[in-house]
């Protein structure tokens, strides 16, 4: 009998966002997106220009070291890397004709390092950075524009790379849009004074163009899989009464709404109820709804942590989380940012979406966001991470299980394989990898890579395929 629920050929490996990352924010010809103006994560004021306290300037200095980087992936028996390509890289302004040479270039020496050690590429099209040049002329995704330049970019992603690249994500958690218009929808004006019907525009003209990068694939790049990636939240009424079960059913179909159209080519009928319901009129044209036909191979998704959701306005408070956040659960732990530990939410939401949708699922980011003590054991620096590898571990042990129950599951790239410059809070020292980053908040520090404790227990949980995971 096998003593793993892992599929031989299941993809372990680890996930990073470019903006997170690269650093060499004006090297290269590249132009600025999003983030290089946003020193204080996605809630913080963004500034009128660069500032030097905006760690993702530099980040971990990816852009010279992703050689080394990549060798250390390679030593723990990565099969797969995520990695999101930079836009601004590419299409400086988002709106050029041409695309700058350089930044192509320098995906194709990391896809070099990545074949020499054989691992396989997962490339996110767009992770929260968008060129910021379309954010202040055309106000992000709010204009129909950004889907033709969208498009342009795509096209030339799949032709420059869609013989060496496999697997494809359009956006990185595309339902975070409504949360979080700025940083994922490259939307100028502040979320108090946009209305709902330009920012639910907005989400057409990103699924549209999701669903027309994959039309796209089709044709340049036919050997392309092409995967949606969302933000998986799964909740639980606070109480069993009927009223809290449909508070989770909305809170769901909020969420599910942008799979079902990735999977079924359509808007469910519950998304058309809540814009008659809000009063708003899309514009969709038929050239939208015969793209978004063009439906995924693969859903991929994100997972930290769960929420609840009550009826009773004395309890709807919002706590601490990714994103959306959501009523906190009082029968789970929290990290020390306040995202409530739910391993067995994971297998839910695996059960979930493989019910749904039927289509091949991919992990391609979950971890635990923790502070990291750098001590010396042996002469040999290290942090003694036992707290992630207890969270890893918790949750890897349900992927299994959610496998078990039957679902397809490609493969489990954990978040921030490497420290990462923090999305929400724009903080090096809340740290995911396996491998610890030397560099503070405020800047200092001489980015030396140095191995945690992790890092040799994930190297063992990918050359056992699993098995040596604690049940
Ligand atoms: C996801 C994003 O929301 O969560 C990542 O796709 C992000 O970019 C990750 O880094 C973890 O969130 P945070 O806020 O702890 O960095």
């Amino acid at each position: 009998m096998s003593t793993t629920s892992f599929p031989d050929g299941f993809l372990w490996g680890g996930a990073t966002a470019a903006n997170q990352i690269e650093g060499g924010y004006d090297q290269g010809g590249k132009g600025l997106s999003v983030q290089d103006v946003m020193p204080r994560g996605i809630f913080g004021p963004r500034t009128a220009a660069p500032t030097p306290d905006n760690l993702k300037l530099e980040a971990i200095d990816f852009y010279h070291r992703y050689a080394d980087d990549i060798a250390l992936f390679a030593e723990m028996g990565f099969g797969v890397y995520r990695f999101s390509i930079a836009w601004s890289r590419i299409f400086p302004n988002g709106d050029d004709t041409e695309p700058n040479e350089e930044g192509l270039a320098f995906y194709d020496r990391v896809l070099d390092e990545l074949e020499k050690h054989g691992i396989e590429p997962l490339v996110t099209i767009s992770h929260y950075e968008t060129p910021l040049h379309l954010a202040e002329t055309y106000d992000g995704w709010t204009d129909r524009r950004l889907i033709g330049f969208y498009e342009r970019y795509a096209r030339t992603l799949f032709e420059r790379y869609g013989a060496r690249v496999k697997y494809w994500l359009t956006f990185n958690e595309i339902n975070s849009l409504l949360h979080a218009p700025f940083m994922s929808g490259g939307i100028n004006t502040p979320k108090d004074e946009l209305g709902e019907q330009a920012l639910y525009q907005a989400m057409h003209h990103e699924l549209v163009a999701s669903a027309r990068a994959t039309r796209i694939a089709r044709e340049v790049a036919p050997n392309a899989q092409i995967g949606c990636m969302v933000l998986s939240m799964p909740v639980y009424p606070l109480s069993p009464s009927p009223a809290d079960a449909l508070e989770v059913l909305q809170f769901d179909h909020s969420n599910l709404v942008y799979g079902d159209v990735h999977t079924r080519g359509e808007y469910p009928g519950y998304f058309l109820r809540t814009l008659r319901e809000k009063g708003i009129e899309l514009e969709i044209t038929d050239e939208d709804r015969e793209d978004l036909t063009n439906t995924v191979d693969f859903v991929s998704f994100s997972y930290y942590m769960s929420v609840a959701a009550t009826a009773d306005p004395a309890k709807k408070v919002t706590g601490e989380g990714n994103i959306m956040g959501g009523v906190p659960n009082p029968t789970l732990e929290a990290s020390e940012w306040g995202w409530q530990i739910d391993p067995i939410g994971l297998r839910l939401v695996i059960n979930q979406f493989w019910d749904r949708w039927q289509k091949p699922l991919f992990v391609v980011e979950n971890g635990l966001g923790a502070k990291d003590q750098l001590v010396e054991v042996d002469g040999v620096k290290t942090v003694l991470d036992d707290y992630r590898i207890a969270y890893l571990n918790d949750h890897l042990v349900q992927v299994g299980e959610a496998i078990e129950d039957g679902a397809t599951v490609l493969g489990y790239t954990s978040w921030g394989c490497i420290d990462v410059v923090s999305a929400s809070s724009a903080q090096l020292s809340k740290r995911y990898g396996f491998i610890y980053v030397d560099r503070n908040d405020d800047g200092t520090g001489s980015l030396e890579r140095y191995k945690k404790k992790s890092f040799d227990w994930y190297a063992e949980v990918i050359r056992t395929n699993g098995a040596s995971l604690t049940r």
